[in-house]
């Protein structure tokens, strides 16, 4: 037996980890189902570095050094239950069994207490950065035993991003804490990339800019506050002309967004835990109002009126800055939502998961690497238990300087009807947590008329009622 760690699935995600390992040093135990994938891996890229490949599971796991430690990447759901009942059958007590695919986290939590009770360990792991960051360093968000990441650990973070020589991969928590974090960074791509959108169709609609000019744009606020990634693929993806019509890329493509599902998990947790992740949800809606053909036709065909007011832009350069100042206020909120949803459900399931370890590991190698993310790893150093993000002093004066802008912008979008869903529900947010009454006491008196669903009183402790169908007299119920 002489290797490290083996990978089972060689599809794109698994070869390129594989190699990723290999290049660090590794030597890499190869498996998949069919031979054909590994024999294509070892002719292509053999000598990235030392490769022990099998047939045989038997094979495969007889080649790991103990305790053998193998990175499952195959296809979330049904086929990762079946490559871990195949291992185990070869595996012993006290091995390593790794789930890098996007899995659904109440499955890694079935998935992990089945296999401790039969004496593995299982470590659900999140990896993000697509192909590239899986061959040049992704970040990993790995979950289960500590005692499992001593050992895996090390790998992990040498084949991870490094920002400032600091590896993007940390032990995240016990059992789906792993999984669940790279969820939620999951909804937060989706609601980074729908308020780009939506600031691309404000520039487009109000300005009559082409895809071009609002790429050199983009690439200008990339310069700023706002560097990231998918800021930096948005200018490129919008500077691309179509080969085959001429026309900008973004023309030719469908306007119909589709999704895997983690985004649609992040919201059914935020739901079950009832953190308002208004944000993130918005997105995922977005994304499934755009696929709504049948309804957008229909729509279309019903002639609905539009009743816009004309958009007259009188300050072209003070507009563009408007719209960058509401991005980046939408995007500090969506993010502030989500790391809420990580606290709650890390109190739910008793992960004790760092927040501020979260934003430093997302800083390189996964999609949402951005530059502000290192504010955040300051703001949960600053408070550990920061109740609320955008109550950080950072970014409480980040948002609070963008706020006439984000008002400007979501108003005029809804005066011409350009539907900025993210923008507008991400103030809405703000407004609404920083209010000093919310009309949830109208919601509670309501609730009480019809169901006799109590109330407390802001004046004294206790839990009410009002007789509202008889003398409207009060009485105290506890
Ligand atoms: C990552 C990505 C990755 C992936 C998603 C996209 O972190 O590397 O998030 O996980 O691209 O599967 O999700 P949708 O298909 O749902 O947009």
């Amino acid at each position: 037996a002489v290797a490290d760690i083996g990978v089972t699935g060689l599809a794109v995600m698994g070869s390129n980890l594989a190699r990723n390992l290999a290049r660090n040093g590794y030597t890499v135990a190869l498996h998949n189902r069919s031979w054909s994938k590994t024999a294509a891996l070892l002719e292509a890229h053999g000598s990235d570095g030392e490769f022990v490949a099998s047939e045989s599971v038997a094979d495969f796991v007889a080649s790991l050094k103990r305790p053998r430690t193998v990175l499952i990447m195959v296809k979330a759901g049904a086929a990762t239950d079946a490559v871990i009942e195949e291992l185990t059958q070869h595996l012993e007590p006290g091995d390593i069994i790794v789930d890098g695919g996007n899995a659904h986290f109440p499955d890694t939590i079935r998935r992990e207490k089945d296999l401790s009770a039969r004496g593995f360990h299982f470590v659900g792991t999140g990896v993000s950065g697509g192909e590239e960051g899986a061959l040049n360093g992704p970040a990993i968000m790995p979950g289960g035993t500590r005692e499992a990441y001593d050992t895996l650990g090390p790998m992990l973070e040498k084949i991870s991003a490094h920002v400032d020589g600091v590896p993007c991969c940390t032990y995240i928590g016990p059992d789906g804490a792993g999984h669940y974090v790279k969820m939620v960074h999951n909804g937060i791509e989706y609601a980074d990339m729908q308020l780009i959108a939506e600031a691309y169709d404000l520039l487009r609609t109000a300005l009559g800019l082409s895809a071009a000019e609002i790429g050199e744009i983009f690439a200008d606020w990339n310069t700023g506050d706002l560097e990231s990634y998918l800021i930096e693929i948005t200018a490129t993806v919008l500077a691309h002309t179509d080969a085959e019509t001429g026309k900008a890329f973004v023309d030719v493509v469908a306007d119909q967004a589709e999704q895997k599902g983690t985004g649609r998990w992040t919201v059914q947790s935020a739901l079950d835990l009832g953190v308002p992740i208004t944000g993130i949800a918005e997105a995922t809606f977005a994304r499934a109002l755009s696929g709504s053909v049948p309804q957008r036709e229909a729509a279309r065909a019903a002639d609905l009126a539009a009743a816009t007011a004309g958009w007259d832009v009188p300050d072209r350069d003070a507009f563009i800055e408007d719209v960058r100042r509401a991005l980046y206020a939408s995007k500090v909120v969506a993010y502030s939502q989500g790391f809420d949803q990580i606290a709650a459900a890390s109190a739910e399931h008793g992960w004790d998961v760092d927040r501020g370890a979260c934003a430093r590991i997302w800083r390189g190698g996964c999609i949402i690497r951005a530059r502000f993310l290192n504010r955040i790893t300051e703001a949960y150093e600053r408070d550990a238990n920061l109740p609320l993000l955008i109550a950080d002093e950072y970014f409480a004066s980040a948002v609070s300087n963008g706020v006439e802008s984000w008002r400007r912008v979501v108003s005029q979008a809804a005066l011409n009807g350009v539907p900025v869903p993210a923008f507008a529900s991400s103030l809405a947010y703000y407004d609404g947590v920083r209010a000093e009454h919310l009309p949830a006491a109208l919601i509670q008196a309501q609730r009480d008329f019809f169901g006799a669903h109590t109330y407390h009183r802001v004046d004294k402790d206790g839990v009410f009622h009002t007789e509202w169908s008889a003398d409207r007299s009060e009485t105290q119920q506890s």
